[in-house]
């Protein structure tokens, strides 16, 4: 929850993964009914927290996608029913563009980045390089070709015995490897443009961990160290796509990686912006910001407007090309 300058008031999060660790990955109807089970409580809890009654608010913004679809109904329709029983603005946030603006949360920066800037978003479900020209002003420079970096990781934590999801797990085993001991491949490495590919990688590790000859801290380093590269080179690539840019903004678990850190802010003479772990990886926070931003901006939307598992940040329009809607069209 946050005040209409965007300073944060309360906010909850609700982590899901010990409920599909056992599964091994995200299972979309345990997701889909923990939404159910949990919202209720948790908005309770950040109205309590911040001292406020819904009626008290100026607008409910909730995730409109994209994602997986249960979680995307049961909070937009939440948000929804918040909205019309008040009386207020509703705004279906698209997450991406949350992960885009987090950086612009008054008081995180010393300076908020201004436009255009660079995103890159490394989560579990998400892999890209993106131009943020503006509010509603998103170019997707490169994306991945298979699998989204955090789900490398995943996968890489995997084949090395480590428990889901495993970034963080081999990010540890790693810090007592040697990297020098196995080659692994670092692919996409001075190619042209901003794309990834991480399935050669991730069939590399295997064929490593089934040779039997290495140990698996050196194998868990030296798949970091080639992720580390790749993401780097893409990086410097984003920049000479978008040379104007500011900054490069980080966002998304794998941001917690120190490694892929490091590399990051060696890699252009961009200032790095990584915001604390909890704004990286979703929350509801960047959420509010995203609404907010479009609300001052005039915007919000229809209570028929539908959740979209597939949403991609280039169809997002600024506030001034989106049809506003009274909050009394109900
Ligand atoms: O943004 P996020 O919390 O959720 C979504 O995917 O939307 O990202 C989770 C991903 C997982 O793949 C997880 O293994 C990875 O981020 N991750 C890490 C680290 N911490 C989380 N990967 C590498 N090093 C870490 N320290
Ligand atoms: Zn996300």
């Amino acid at each position: 929850m946050l005040d209409g300058e965007g300073r944060i008031l309360a906010e909850a999060v609700f982590t899901q993964s010990e409920e599909h660790a056992r599964f091994g990955g995200v299972v979309p109807e345990i997701a889909a009914r923990a939404h159910l089970q949990r919202l209720g409580g948790l908005v309770r809890g950040v109205l309590a927290e911040a001292g406020l009654g819904v009626g008290e608010l100026g607008g409910i913004a909730a995730t409109a996608g994209p994602g997986l679809i249960g979680g995307l109904v049961v909070g937009a329709t939440f948000g929804k029913g918040l909205a019309m029983g008040a009386g207020l603005p509703f705004i279906g946030v698209n997450h991406l563009e949350a992960h885009a603006l987090t950086a612009r949360l008054p008081g995180l920066f010393p300076q908020a980045p201004a436009y255009p800037y660079l995103l890159l978003l490394v989560s579990g479900g998400h892999c890209q390089c993106v131009a943020v020209e503006g509010l509603g002003r998103y170019r997707r420079l490169g994306t991945t070709l298979d699998d989204a970096v955090g789900e490398a990781f995943d996968k890489a934590a995997k084949l090395l015995g480590l428990p889901w999801p495993g970034g963080a797990h081999l990010e540890r085993l790693a810090a007592t490897g040697d990297a020098s001991a196995v080659k692994l491949p670092r692919p996409m490495l001075g190619r042209p443009g901003c794309d990834f590919s991480f399935s050669g990688l991730k069939t590399a590790v295997a064929q490593a961990v089934a040779k039997g000859l290495y140990r698996p801290q050196d194998i868990a380093a030296a798949f970091q160290t080639s992720v580390a590269a790749v993401v780097a080179d893409r990086a410097r690539h984003a920049h000479a796509m978008l040379p104007g840019a500011t900054a490069l903004v980080v966002a998304g678990g794998v941001a917690a990686n120190q490694t892929v850190r490091a590399s990051l802010a060696a890699a252009t003479p961009l200032p790095l912006l990584a915001p604390p772990l909890r704004l990286c990886t979703d929350n509801a926070v960047m959420v509010a910001w995203a609404g907010l931003e479009r609300l001052r901006a005039g915007q919000s939307d229809p209570m028929a407007l539908a959740p979209r598992p597939r949403w991609p940040l280039d169809e997002l329009r600024p506030p001034d090309e989106v049809a506003v809607t009274p909050p009394s069209s109900h």
